[in-house]
């Protein structure tokens, strides 16, 4: 590969806009999905083995996602008679206990690399297919989190479905989450900034709901 740039959106910025044609019909995004968060990911390619299991995955804990307001787009650099004769093929496989799962959520045909390029899929291992990438955009379309995968490494799906809970619990309720924390767990609040922020923090943290180790490192329990 050479040494070209790659551009991809940082966390905190707007996820860049595109239009796509899926196995769903055509997308204009974020437009299409204001008001929910969205997992946008990529895999390198159809009918590969590590990405047929991905699909799987994320097609069994699809509802699990829309429960949570989270609609799934992927992506690849396949054409969309290769997407639709693969998730027809995926509906024929039983594998890890799910069983003939069927795709439901949209899967880009990005031949062009177009959506790739904007979201630095394409990266050290191929010109050609994109890397495991997978960003999560809040409902205001704004990129929360971004993983970037090897092509020969499955994704963690459970790591995935515990970021997206992380990130809707610190922003519907301004909290930090502690390493390795879960659903349940303790949170953080946000240290004090001023003195007399202290003052008060050291009068709530006598409720039994507060652990304060130090001035700025509190702990809260999570009802
Ligand atoms: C796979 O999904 O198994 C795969 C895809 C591209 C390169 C290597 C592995």
């Amino acid at each position: 590969m050479s040494d070209k740039i790659v551009n991809f959106p940082l966390i905190g910025t707007p996820a860049p806009e595109f239009s796509a044609q899926t196995t769903q019909g055509d997308i204009n995004f974020p437009a299409d999905f204001k008001g929910k968060w969205v997992i946008l990911f990529s895999h390198p390619a159809d009918f590969t083995p590590v990405c047929t299991t991905e699909f799987m995955t994320f097609a069994s804990m699809h509802e699990e996602f829309r429960a949570l307001n989270t609609e799934l787009i992927g992506l690849s650099i396949d054409s969309i008679h290769s997407h639709l004769a693969w998730l027809q093929a995926i509906k024929g496989y039983t594998w890890n206990g799910i069983e003939k799962p069927s795709v439901e959520f949209p899967l880009i045909a990005d031949i062009k690399m177009d959506v790739a390029n904007k979201y630095g899929m394409l990266q050290g291992e191929s010109d050609t297919s994109a890397v495991r990438a997978v960003f999560f955009i809040d409902p205001e379309g704004v990129v929360k989190t971004i993983l970037y995968y090897p092509a020969s490494m499955g994704r963690n799906f459970n790591e995935i479905k515990r970021i997206l809970i992380g990130l809707q619990k610190s922003a519907a309720e301004g909290v930090a989450l502690p390493a390795n924390w879960h659903p349940g767990d303790d949170v953080i609040v946000p240290p004090p900034g001023t003195c007399g922020a202290i003052r008060e923090r050291k009068e709530l943290v006598k409720n039994e709901d507060y652990d304060m180790k130090d001035w700025f490192l509190t702990f809260k329990k999570d009802k």
